[in-house]
């Protein structure tokens, strides 16, 4: 059997609470946080729009300049790059929606899987993106896969205080999200969906809290994460 690497994947749609809930996650098991939502935005916006026209050795040289780096466990966790801290600036509906176009692209896929693959070498930590379970951590102690209807996820989303968009109307951004889905689900490198072994859990009749309890009895019952420490 292969060793199983110090990581908690959560894997799901746009706005389905997976940032929230990794961030709490960590903090409950001691570990550190992986937003890889995070590095994709913040990517998407040093690009620029035209990322996609770039050639293939244009765009891996462009990718480059940037590095990721984490500070910090649990609630405490923070992400830079190139030493500059992320923060809320990037949680936009037009942010996603650019993190998501780049996201199609192979170049900037290897890249950040890198990136996201050493962190998980080097420290204990929880994941969350879109193929965190099946492509970047294949080999994860626990992974969870987190859906919940469109509707309920736009909802959660204009309720989110690091929401940065207040103005969208909820059938916009319902419209939005399930764009956006659409686009991760099916692209041709490293789509959305559950890893095999991942345990589902729809959370469109659950609260922040049930979903978190969920999680951590399904930790606990099999096994913990034993005496695993951040880094
Ligand atoms: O989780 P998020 O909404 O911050 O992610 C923004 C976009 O980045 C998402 O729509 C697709 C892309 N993404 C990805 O392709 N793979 C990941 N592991 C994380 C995000």
């Amino acid at each position: 059997m292969s060793a199983k690497l110090s990581v908690v994947t959560l894997d799901g749609p746009a706005g389905v609470g997976k940032t929230t809930l990794a961030r709490r996650l960590a903090e409950n098991l001691g570990l550190c946080y992986l937003d890889t939502g995070a590095m994709f935005r913040s990517l998407a916006i040093r690009l620029g729009p035209d990322a996609e026209e770039l050639s293939e050795g244009a765009l891996r040289d462009r990718c480059n300049r940037w590095t990721f780096t984490m500070q910090g466990t649990g609630m405490k966790t923070r992400l830079f790059c190139n030493d500059e801290r992320i923060g809320n600036e990037i949680r936009t509906e037009t942010v996603g929606m650019l993190a998501s176009k780049i996201a199609r692209l192979s170049v900037v896929r290897e890249v950040l899987s890198a990136a996201q693959r050493s962190m998980g070498e080097r420290f204990a930590l929880v994941a969350e993106g879109r193929d965190m379970g099946t492509v970047v951590f294949p080999d994860a102690r626990y992974k969870f896969f987190l859906d919940a209807s469109a509707e309920v996820r736009a909802l959660r989303r204009m309720r989110d205080e690091a929401n940065q968009e207040k103005h969208i109307e909820l059938a916009d951004l319902t419209e939005q999200i399930r764009r956006r889905d659409a686009m991760d689900r099916n692209r041709a490198i490293a789509p959305l969906r559950p890893a095999e072994d991942a345990l589902i859990i729809d959370t469109s009749e659950m609260d922040i809290n049930e979903v978190l309890g969920t999680m951590l009895r399904h930790i606990s019952i099999n096994g913990g994460m034993g005496d695993i420490q951040a880094s």
